[in-house]
């Protein structure tokens, strides 16, 4: 069984807790052996911290031309098109982060470079990986609360990322490196009200930038192609934080409190209660990267360019002061990606032999989960490897120089000053847990688990910067947390 070889670009806060604990969480079928920051000493703390010894690295182009099969790409905003074009062009599968890129432009180019050259491009919209979102979208669709009729979703923070989630990260808050509240917090929770509704038919949105040169508060009103509506409600400025994810239907309403799923039917005199605990995990997103490198995947990237597409529609809407329809990618995808194999194709990937990795085995710690399944699905369909190997030779080639040229700007960014060690930066965005202790923003990653921004709560678990609902919590940005450790514990650790 191959090892999948991956390279880290991007050493700064969610690498640290997401990335490397779930690249982690897939033992032995993956390892990250290549990590690049421009930021000096950066990229030695956190390997030091999460006992890894990958070869540092002084450009991308250099982690590319190491032994590496994919590439997560953890760096500001701005990058993320220039750097995903750079890996796909020498071959590599990306993990990129969210937002994809800064206009739907940029990520359908991306996303036709992936598919042309048979790699795998998959955004880390963390919160679809998340049991409790899924759970939800799944009760909607269930039928359980009726036709649905409205959504209503709030993320209030008392600060911005800079501040809470990634001290002294200012590019959160620069219109230069495409930071926003819109891009950080309502690329994820508009995603996850069209998980719940469906497809978006327009958006109305009011955004300000009360205190910082990007949009600091949103309100968005999404109306669906099946009539329901929603309403989002995000702010980096409210005297207090908060959180609500409450969802309406003709018989009922699903309420999301800070430790269960609450079910109200009509006319009931208690509401059933799913707590976090009782959820049943599924394989998270990097599990599910690698399962569709080992074995094939099909649009990866596609809830990154539909989540991508609502935050386009939020600006646009606020510019026109009026409705606009999301821009969702038209022409269907021409192939899946079948197999791993193109990477052969490359230098780099020769000795590599990812195909039968699958770390899908560490991945799912979903035996019992249902919708394990689906996330992984792709792995299914995949092809054999020799037909993906094609479209990878042509890859390869030349191209690979321009996008390059443009990536290089990225040099100019560092900064000299050594990283603060990874222990210093551990805050969270999010966290809203019950009590807990005011907003260490993100979450208390689950035990080998990643923690994330936005996503979902757990028992007593640490938070992420998006996600998690609080009643009294502080905000969050998100929150995914398997089993989460207990609060205490996650504290310690941030
Ligand atoms: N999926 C989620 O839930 C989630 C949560 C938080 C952040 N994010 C996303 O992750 C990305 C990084 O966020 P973060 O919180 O880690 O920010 P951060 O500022 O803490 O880390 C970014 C790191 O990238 C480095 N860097 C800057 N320019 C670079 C370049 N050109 N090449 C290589 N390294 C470079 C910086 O030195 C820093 O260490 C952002 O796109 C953000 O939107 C996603």
């Amino acid at each position: 069984m191959g090892v999948l070889k991956v390279g880290l670009v991007g050493c700064g806060k969610i690498a640290d807790a997401n990335h490397l604990p779930e690249m982690l969480s897939l033992g032995k079928n993956a390892e990250v052996t290549a990590m690049f920051d421009t930021k000096e000493g950066k990229a030695e703390a956190l390997a030091e911290k999460h006992k890894l010894k990958p070869k540092f690295c002084n450009s991308l182009d250099e982690l590319l031309h190491s032994d590496v099969d994919a590439v997560i790409i953890a760096t500001p905003n701005l990058y993320h098109y220039e750097q995903t074009l750079q890996c796909l062009n020498a071959g590599k599968h990306v993990l990129v982060e969210k937002p994809m890129a800064s206009s739907v432009e940029e990520a359908d180019e991306m996303i036709d470079l992936a598919e042309k050259n048979g790699l795998i491009l998959q955004v880390n919209q963390s919160l679809r990986f998340s049991a409790l979102y899924k759970k939800l979208a799944e009760l909607v669709a269930s039928g359980i609360i009726g036709k649905p009729l409205h959504a209503r979703c709030l993320r209030a923070a008392t600060s911005s990322p800079d501040v809470g989630w990634s001290p002294g990260a200012k590019w959160f808050v620069q219109k230069k490196f495409k930071g926003s509240l819109v891009t950080d917090i309502a690329v994820h929770m508009a995603d996850l009200l069209q998980w719940c509704f469906g497809p978006v038919d327009t958006v109305m949105s009011q955004t300000t930038n009360l205190s910082h040169e990007v949009p600091d508060n949103v309100v968005a009103l999404f109306r669906y192609k099946n009539g329901a509506t929603a309403t989002l409600e995000l702010s980096w400025t409210f005297p207090i934080g908060g959180n609500k994810f409450e969802i309406y239907g003709q018989d009922g309403a699903i309420l999301l409190t800070d430790e269960a799923i609450e079910i109200h039917k009509k006319g009931a005199k208690k509401p059933k209660i799913i707590r976090f605990n009782s959820i049943k995990a599924i394989p998270n997103s990097h599990a599910v990267f690698a399962a569709s490198v080992a074995k094939g995947g099909n649009e990866n990237w596609k809830v990154g360019r539909e989540a991508l597409a609502l935050c386009m529609a939020i600006i646009e809407s606020n510019q026109q002061q009026k409705a606009v329809e999301p821009k969702m990618r038209k022409t269907a995808s021409k192939t899946s990606v079948k197999s791993p194999a193109a990477k052969k194709a490359t230098p780099a990937a020769k000795k590599s032999t990812p195909a039968k990795a699958a770390p899908v085995k560490a991945a799912a710690p979903a035996k019992k989960a249902a919708p394990a399944k689906k996330a992984a699905a792709p792995a299914k369909k995949a092809a054999p490897a020799k037909k993906a190997a094609a479209p990878a030779k042509k890859a390869a080639p030349a191209k690979a120089a321009a996008p390059a040229k443009k990536a290089a700007p990225a040099k100019a960014a560092p900064v000299k000053k050594a990283a603060a060690p990874a222990k210093k930066t551990a805050p969270v965005k999010a966290a809203p847990v019950k009590k807990a202790a005011p907003a260490k923003k993100v979450a208390a990653p689950a035990k080998k688990a990643a923690p994330v921004k936005a996503a979902a709560p757990a028992k007593k678990a640490a938070p992420v910067k998006a996600a998690a609902p609080a009643k009294k919590a502080a905000p969050a940005k998100a929150a995914p947390a398997k089993k989460a450790a207990p609060a205490k514990k996650a504290a310690k650790k941030k």
